[in-house]
């Protein structure tokens, strides 16, 4: 984002049981066309987990919160990705990340909280049911996808955390390990990628604490094994491979924030009518829809969750960017 300086940068059948991709893919499509509103038969929320590879991960697809629009190819979503702890080329998350260990891992829920805890994966899994939920996710540099993630509302940590009356923001602090992560040996951000949120923004039932994608675990260049995905905001603020969640007092200084604060504000609403400084956010390219004669689709306020506008009522989303 500050490297290159031209911005381009229900109730569902286990989805995943299916192979090839391309099958599972248009399947889906297909089945939720047809399906809205049936009913799935039982076991639906059991999930799989192997050491290796992208387990499958099973989950319900949850209508009330999902896009019914065309999905980003599989392969589109798990090859242009932006994870600067393994390069700042699109492609080098899916090049590099191979490297990084999803498994063990422990996420630590500390600060302004009545029972502070630590959870691995597994107990990440169980905390509660998961959902699929297809969200639009729209990159900062003016391209977005469609993508069905799996998770749960974040809420759900909030709810277990108890956090005390001094609780007004979350952190997410993702791994920093240059073991892992070539990228964290460089100084294109201050290392550990730290992103938050207002407390209220945190409990909107959206914010979806994310384990896994396409039917599947999160593959490692789409932040493994858990991020968070916030889909009225720009992407930077989805936080991948979150090894820390932090109750703070006071508004969280965030990686990009500290990069660039002229560009990068704290809130970082989708919203197409604050320019980033450097280009104009009024459109976006959706991936997979690039013809040569494609038109760039609209960007919609809050990225068209228009439920989250009330979060912001009274506020000027001119300068609080
Ligand atoms: N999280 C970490 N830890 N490091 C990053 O570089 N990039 C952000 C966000 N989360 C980033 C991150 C940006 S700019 C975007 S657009 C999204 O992740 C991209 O998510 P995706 O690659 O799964 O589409």
């Amino acid at each position: 984002m500050l490297i290159k300086r031209s911005p381009n940068g229900i109730d569902l059948p286990f989805s995943s049981e299916i192979t090839p991709r391309e099958i599972f893919e248009s399947r889906r499509t297909f089945i939720k066309q047809l399906a809205v509103g049936s009913i799935a038969g039982a076991g639906l929320l059991d999930q799989a987990w192997a050491q290796s590879g992208n387990a499958k991960l099973a989950a319900r697809l949850n209508p009330a919160w999902s896009a019914m629009e065309k999905q980003t190819a599989y392969k589109d979503a798990t090859t242009y990705n932006n994870f600067y702890e393994f390069g700042t080329d699109k492609s080098d998350p899916a090049h590099y990340a191979g490297t990084l260990k999803p498994r063990p891992w422990t996420v630590s829920i500390e600060g302004e909280v009545k029972k502070p805890f630590t959870l691995d994966i597994d107990s990440l899994l169980k905390l509660a049911p998961l959902e699929e939920r297809v969200y639009r996710l729209r990159c900062v540099e003016g391209w977005s996808m469609v993508i069905p993630w799996i998770g749960y509302s974040f809420s759900e940590i909030i709810k277990k955390a108890e956090p005390t009356g001094n609780a007004k923001y979350v952190e997410f602090v993702s791994l920093a390990d240059k073991k892992q992560m070539p990228g964290v040996g460089s100084r294109v951000l201050d290392w550990p990628y730290v992103e938050g949120l207002r407390m209220d923004e945190a409990n909107h039932p959206l914010a979806l604490l994310t384990l896994g994608m396409y039917g599947e675990v999160l593959p490692n260049q789409n932040g493994a094994p858990v991020r968070i995905i916030v889909p009225w905001k720009y992407g930077f603020k989805s936080a991948k491979s979150i090894v820390k969640i932090r109750f703070v007092k006071d508004m969280p200084r965030t990686a990009w924030n500290l990069a660039a604060p002229s560009e990068y504000g704290f809130y970082s609403n989708v919203n197409p009518d604050v320019d980033h400084p450097r280009w104009s956010q009024a459109t976006e390219r959706r991936i997979g829809e690039d013809g040569f004669f494609t038109r760039k689709r609209k960007t919609l306020m809050f990225n068209g969750y228009s439920d989250v506008a009330s979060l912001y009522t009274g506020m000027d989303l001119r300068k609080n960017f």
